[in-house]
């Protein structure tokens, strides 16, 4: 191995230019780096590479050391985990007063889904599918961290996942390539505004490049194997989108992408994201990632280090590799001093950008700490967020929304619970100031009268909770109440209400990072307690909280309504109630599959088709199926319901014979055919049935939001343009192929309008 990489450096050593070219194209930026890096050491340089975590946000085995000395040697370039006017203050004083070339740092941290004020989960917001909330929500978080002195976040992640198990799909957007791709860009936007150097805006970083998504049996950290068509067409473009929006800086994955480890792979971090998409920022390692080449089977801490530097890594998370071994591989000739100039001047660009050379105080404000942080404001936006993102999954007998009068009975571990409103990622929000579910139904509730029984603990098995309070944590506790003395105490409430509202499902740390589960029911406990309470016969809501697609079959036969609302943020209950009451009629779309059980994972909408069909009916046997189970996703792609109902027209086309780069217009009117005003979320997919590569049934390609009164219609039309045919095909070449293309037209993946048009490439 050593010499495979020693032969690969010294070509490059070899095609190397000597001359330091900078990637910024901002030549005052230019001059002031190319001046700064001409006083630096090496050690200095190296040292810019260095990213210690100091507390906030250990997601690790190791914990760095001696910080605060090391900062002032000038062996740091930024920091993570520390927040606070006073505290940033203090840590930017000793590089900017004690370090020999007064360097500022960086300040990173995991800012996922708002920084004080939480905002739900971001596989919730990307079921907004509401590009200019999802960028406020980003917006927010920034205004708010920047007040704190951080001026970086490890957000967002773009990851395509089409495994629920995996417990990130929770900080994801879900299965879709189109939709991730406006989400991640929207997020971009949203943290960094205008521009890096305002004080108010932080760098966004895309997470995690590349493929994390796609690990293997859903297990946090496994391998991940896929083709180059799959990367291409279905995995790398929300990376792709989030650059393209702007993104600072990049983090490389802890998985393999062809068998090398991300972090130390040059196809992957040059060749495909310098050379291929002309990215110009930097790239930082994940935690470890770095060291943990060495677990991968990649060679000491001095290859990996060199192994990361050379395929185009450029800031080191925790490792401390590239800080330790770094001049010892150039004195040894097994890094060029080019390789780490080019790395450490892009550190200083984002620097230089972000106006930390202007003012290394720049994003610290006692003031704006104190003013513009968890305010009515702040909580009003996560609020309103919140309330577009839940998702309707069934209203029998339109039990929702809920009249203000009787009795209503919250039951469930999740009604009167603040932790578990916030979700997975929330290193500064505080759970003791988000809203329950009691309460703010009780807000709402007029002439109703509110009852309560918690009714169970989230979950009783004893081995899962020791997982579920990790690093010891009380996150999941257990009522002193014994199993049976808690049911009873529900039926009790419930024998005395009109209607049962069921507040359940994943508690906090059930989903997010290294939060891989097998079985996707609602934890036992809880599920028992909901049979208990359906046996009742009273009508039920089921008000689901989750950081991932569930399996749901049992309850989607059994109670009346379900309200998924993920893990909704701080303002979780006041933005339930205005939902449940009505208020805001919910318009959220799932952006995952829902399976009807876990063996049919992976299941996703934009499969490409078998060779053995089974239309779900005809004769099963020699056809793709199984023997006890449908094909059929339980809830599919992009379904969501409303209080109202739509109605869609058959598909109109502007043209159906089409040439060249000719686009034409697919029209629908769609119609509130209910009783209230609502909006429907209208998806265009597009499927391409002949094509010299096996391509998905369909894919989306455009959607478009609707806002109706009842009894009205609207014409919907989307542009279809042959940059919408586009895939890569087994040259890996972008482009699009003459035929016969089907255009669908629906309110979710599933129920679709079908209309056909022949499309030929030859006068193009
Ligand atoms: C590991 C996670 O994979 C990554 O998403 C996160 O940003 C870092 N830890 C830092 O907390």
């Amino acid at each position: 191995m050593k010499k495979t990489l020693s032969a690969l450096l010294l070509i490059t050593v070899f095609f190397s230019c000597s001359e330091k070219k900078s990637t910024g194209g901002d030549s005052k930026m230019d001059t002031f780096i190319n001046d700064l890096m001409a006083r630096m050491t090496i050690e200095e340089k190296i040292g810019q590479l260095n990213l210690p975590v100091a507390g906030g946000a250990v997601t690790g085995i190791a914990i760095s050391k001696d910080v605060e000395d090391k900062i002032r040697k000038g062996q740091v370039g930024g920091i993570f985990g520390v927040f606070g006017p006073d505290k940033v203050r203090k840590v930017q004083e000793v590089a900017v007063n004690e370090s020999r070339l007064k360097i500022p740092l960086i300040f990173g941290l995991d800012v996922i889904h708002g920084h004080r004020t939480i905002f739900p989960i971001p596989l919730g917001l990307a079921a907004t599918w509401n590009p200019d909330l999802i960028r406020k929500s980003a917006q927010v978080a920034a205004q708010e961290a920047s007040a704190e002195g951080l001026n970086w976040t490890f957000s967002p992640m773009v990851d395509i996942a089409r495994d629920p198990r995996w417990g990130r799909v929770s900080e994801g957007n879900g299965e879709d390539p189109h939709l991730g791709s406006i989400v991640a860009a929207a997020m971009v936007k949203g943290y960094q505004g205008d521009g890096l150097s305002r004080n108010n805006t932080i760098m966004a970083c895309v997470k995690h490049f590349g493929l994390y998504g796609g690990s293997e049996a859903g297990r946090d950290y496994n391998t991940v194997d896929m083709s180059r068509i799959a990367m291409y067409n279905y995995y790398l473009p929300p990376y792709k989108a989030a650059l393209d929006a702007g993104a600072g800086s990049i983090m490389s994955s802890f998985n393999v992408v062809d068998g090398i480890p991300a972090t130390g792979n040059r196809w992957l971090l040059t060749d495909v994201l310098r050379n291929e998409w002309g990215y110009k920022g930097f790239v930082v390692s994940d935690y470890t990632s770095v060291s943990e080449m060495i677990n991968h089977g990649m060679g000491d801490i001095q290859t990996v280090s060199a192994l990361a530097l050379h395929a185009g890594l450029d800031m080191d998370m925790v490792s401390e590799g590239l800080l330790t071994t770094l001049k010892k591989s150039l004195d040894e000739g097994k890094v060029t001093q080019q390789e780490i100039d080019q790395a450490c001047m892009r550190i200083l660009e984002a620097k230089y950008k972000l106006g930390l050379f202007e003012d290394p105080y720049l994003y610290v404000s006692e003031e704006r700490a104190k003013n513009e942080v968890l305010n009515t404001e702040t909580r009003g936006a996560s609020r309103e967020v919140a309330a577009h993102s839940f998702v309707l999954l069934k209203n029998k007998g339109q039990v929702l929304p809920l009249k203000k009068q009787g009795t209503i009975a919250l039951i469930g571990p999740l009604a009167d619970n603040h932790r578990d409103m916030l979700g997975t990622w929330v290193i500064a929000g505080e759970w003791e100031k988000s809203v329950s579910v009691l309460e703010g139904v009780k807000a709402q509730a007029g002439g109703a009268k509110v009852v309560h029984a918690k009714g169970s603990n989230i979950t009783e098995d004893k081995e899962f909770i020791k997982r579920l309070n990790f690093f010891n944590q009380q996150m999941v506790t257990l009522d002193q109440r014994s199993t049976d003395a808690m049911k009873q105490e529900a039926l009790r409430v419930a024998a005395g209400a009109d209607v049962v509202v069921a507040v359940i499902g994943e508690s906090q740390s059930m989903s997010g990072e290294s939060s891989s589960r097998t079985n996707l029911d609602i934890p036992e406990s809880q599920k028992e307690l909901l049979k208990a309470l359906a046996r009742t016969g009273k009508k039920i809501v089921l008000v689901l909280f989750t950081g991932r697609p569930l399996t749901l079959t049992w309850e989607e036969a059994n109670v009346d309504a379900i309200l998924n609302v993920w893990a909704p943020g701080t303002e979780a209950g006041n933005a339930i109630a205005d939902v449940l009451f009505g208020v805001h009629n919910p318009s959220g779309k799932l952006p995952s599959t829902f399976p009807r059980s876990v063996g049919q994972i992976p299941l996703y909408y934009n499969h490409l088709p078998t060779g053995r069909p089974w239309d779900g009916v005809s004769e099963t046997k020699f056809k793709t199926n199984y023997l006890d189970e449908s094909n059929d996703p339980l809830y599919p792609f992009g379904f969501g319901l409303s209080y109202t109902t739509f109605d869609y027209s058959d598909i109109s086309l502007s043209k159906t014979n089409l040439t060249g780069n000719e686009s034409l217009t697919a029209t629908v009117t769609l119609k509130n055919t209910g009783s209230y005003e609502g909006e429907e979320v209208v998806q265009l997919y597009i499927g391409d049935p002949v094509a010299t590569i096996s391509r998905p049934v369909k894919e989306l390609k455009d959607f478009a939001r609707v806002s109706l009164k009842p009894g009205e219609s609207k014409e919907v039309s989307f542009t279809v343009t042959p940059e919408m045919l586009k895939f890569y095909n087994s040259q890996l070449k972008y482009d699009w192929e003459s035929g016969e293309f089907n255009i669908y037209i629906g309110t979710n993946s599933r129920d679709v309008k079908v209309a056909k048009v022949m499309w030929s490439i030859s006068s193009r």
